[in-house]
């Protein structure tokens, strides 16, 4: 396959693999603690590690999603540079430690995870809540809409999988937000996996309804967690809607300052994440998706997700680490 480019697409090949190295740095050094109760000592571990490897990496990357607003977060802030800068130019949406809480309790599904693009591709989301509805691949364009009521989306999924709407199951965080949202779910018929953490793993879970049993995510989470989610749907195929839950003014006045003038607006996957993508995730715990960190006496293991949108390859890389000293931090 060629762009026209084949110094970019060969560079983007290498990226996509380089990029690993980038999560499983980052889930190792989540997974040294794991289950300590401590979700700051965890994220910061991820994040030191996440930082440095990107550094290596040849690009000129600035992040768009990261740990915070500059003022807020003092490594991995929106708009930081990283890599060599002896490379291409791309925006990076990341997220050291997703599930930072799961963590710390040593519960499954938090990941280490990075999205690259194309610089300009990914949306500027600030850190607020966006509510997202989720599908994966297989049906008609516009299956689902945020527009819509819960119940509508519900019936037209039933109906484009042909199956009753029993048969439907929807996977929504367990926050007392969602209290009304899971009751219309439920009197509509169709089933619910309450999560307790890690919707950028909820999202995912619904491309592969017969493995996962998900056939739809509903629901209200992190803004930046959306978008991560958009970039790996761009590249597993599926169909997605973000809105940004700015309902006050200094969340408005924050978005408008990234360039977001309707606060009302409801994008597609594509929106938030246009052009080539590559998405990597590393399991920190066990989950669903991937097998958590595994430390033995001689050597550490990583479950690792890596894809492209362009190509639309995913594939899963089971590491054997065994200089083990590489991942003290
Ligand atoms: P953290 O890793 O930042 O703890 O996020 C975990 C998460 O569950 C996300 O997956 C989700 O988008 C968000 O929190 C939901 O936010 P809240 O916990 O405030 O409901």
């Amino acid at each position: 396959m060629s762009d026209g480019n084949t110094g970019g697409e060969m560079l983007d090949r290498v990226l996509t693999l380089e990029i690993a190295r980038v999560t499983e740095k980052a889930a190792v050094a989540a997974a040294r603690l794991r289950g300590r109760g401590d979700e700051k000592a965890a994220d910061q571990a991820a994040v030191d590690a996440m930082r440095s490897e990107l550094n290596q990496l040849a690009i000129d990357g600035v992040i768009v999603i990261g740990e915070g607003e500059r003022d807020e977060a003092p490594m991995l802030y929106i708009g930081e540079s990283v890599g060599t800068k002896a490379g291409p130019k791309v925006d990076i949406a990341l997220d050291p430690l997703e599930g930072t809480t799961v963590c710390a309790k040593n519960l499954p599904n938090s990941l280490a995870v990075i999205a690259m693009a194309v610089r300009g591709s990914l949306l500027n989301a600030p850190d607020v809540y966006m509510e997202k509805i989720a599908v994966g691949p297989g049906y008609p364009d516009g299956i689902v809409n945020l527009a819509l009521s819960p119940e509508e989306n519900l019936t037209a999924l039933a109906r484009a999988k042909g199956v009753n709407i029993t048969e439907i199951t929807a996977c929504i965080l367990d926050r007392p937000r969602h209290a009304q949202l899971i009751e219309t779910v439920r009197a509509a018929g169709a089933a619910i996996r309450l999560i307790g953490d890690g919707d950028v793993a909820g999202v995912i879970h619904t491309t592969d309804s017969e493995e996962t049993g998900i056939d739809i995510y509903m629901g209200i989470g992190g803004a930046p967690e959306g978008v991560l989610a958009a970039a790996a749907l761009r590249c597993t195929g599926g169909q997605m809607q973000g809105r940004l839950q700015l309902n006050t003014n200094e969340k408005r006045a924050r978005a408008e300052k990234m360039g977001i003038s309707d606060p009302y607006r409801i994008y597609t996957a594509e929106e938030m994440a246009s052009g080539d993508v590559i998405f990597a995730a590393t399991g920190v715990t066990d989950g669903n998706l991937l097998d958590g960190v595994r430390f033995y006496r001689d050597r550490v293991t990583t479950h690792t997700l890596v894809m492209r949108s362009r190509s639309r390859t995913i594939r899963e890389m089971r590491a054997q680490h065994y200089d083990r000293a590489k991942f003290t931090a």
